[in-house]
């Protein structure tokens, strides 16, 4: 199976929870045989989508930019038997950065409509391969990734066949959740074999994936006293990670 693994967190390794699953899922699939490259979005050049619709007229399938979107990314996601894409929740939706990924695939749909039972879709342009979302997310409760879940299903309809998402991201790397994170990037990583194995990942996998870690109560109230630390030094957190 060929996955292409897009990850669209602007943050580095040092601080990144988007990038701390994905590399357990990566490490599950290629235990599983999956050949899995990872792509950084941060360290793409990729315009937005004008609207200009020449992919759709004059060009069918052909945008009129050539940059990293053209040159290398929209082949090697068509390509793929299997993409993910690795967002960071922002603004309770995936980030800019995916969503101008997403949107400049365009030209690998027909203009066309179809209506089936009540819905409209345009039909796709050639072959496209399954899909797998990955996002984390600073609040606890799961429930923060609905709209999230919601766009990417109503996108992507049955291809995608994942989605795994990690709520109260920023605690996991706390001394105090040791325990917790190794259980979860565990099971993050069998998620990855399983997906390679079945095209889906297991009740029990997710139920460990998603486990409460933390009340919403005491996540409010440490959460606000890091903040306030951070703002009294007046540091970023990475500066004050940095520190340490
Ligand atoms: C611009 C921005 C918007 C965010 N929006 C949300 C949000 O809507 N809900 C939430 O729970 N966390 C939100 N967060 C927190 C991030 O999802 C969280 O810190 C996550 O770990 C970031 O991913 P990363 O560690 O890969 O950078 C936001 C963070 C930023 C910078």
């Amino acid at each position: 199976m060929k996955v292409l693994a897009i990850n669209s967190s602007p943050r580095g390794k040092d601080q990144s929870k988007t990038e701390l699953l994905l590399d357990s899922l990566v490490e599950g699939m290629r235990s599983a045989d999956a050949d899995v490259e990872v792509v950084h979005l941060r360290a793409k050049k990729i315009n937005y989508c004008i609207g200009c619709y020449t992919c759709w007229t004059k060009t069918p399938g052909q945008c009129v930019f050539k940059d990293d979107m053209t040159r290398e990314l929209l082949p090697k996601f068509l390509e793929s038997d299997l993409a993910i894409f690795a967002t960071p929740l922002y603004h309770f939706g995936v980030n800019a950065q995916l969503k101008t990924f997403i949107e400049r695939t365009l030209p690998a749909i027909e203009p066309f409509l179809i209506e089936h039972n009540g819905k409209t879709s345009h039909p796709m342009r050639g072959r496209h391969p399954l899909m797998v979302a990955l996002s984390v997310a600073g609040f606890p409760e799961y429930s923060i990734f609905d709209q999230m879940s919601s766009q990417l299903r109503q996108i992507y309809k049955r291809a995608l066949v994942a989605e795994i998402y990690r709520p109260a991201s920023e605690t996991l790397v706390q001394p105090a959740f040791e325990k917790v994170r190794v259980d979860i990037l565990d099971a993050v990583k069998q998620a990855g074999v399983e997906i390679v194995q079945n095209l889906k990942v297991s009740d029990d996998t997710m139920k460990r994936i998603v486990q409460p870690v933390i009340d919403l109560k005491t996540m409010c109230a440490g959460a606000n006293m890091l903040w306030q630390t951070y703002i009294d030094a007046g540091v970023t957190p990475k500066e004050a990670m940095e520190k340490k």
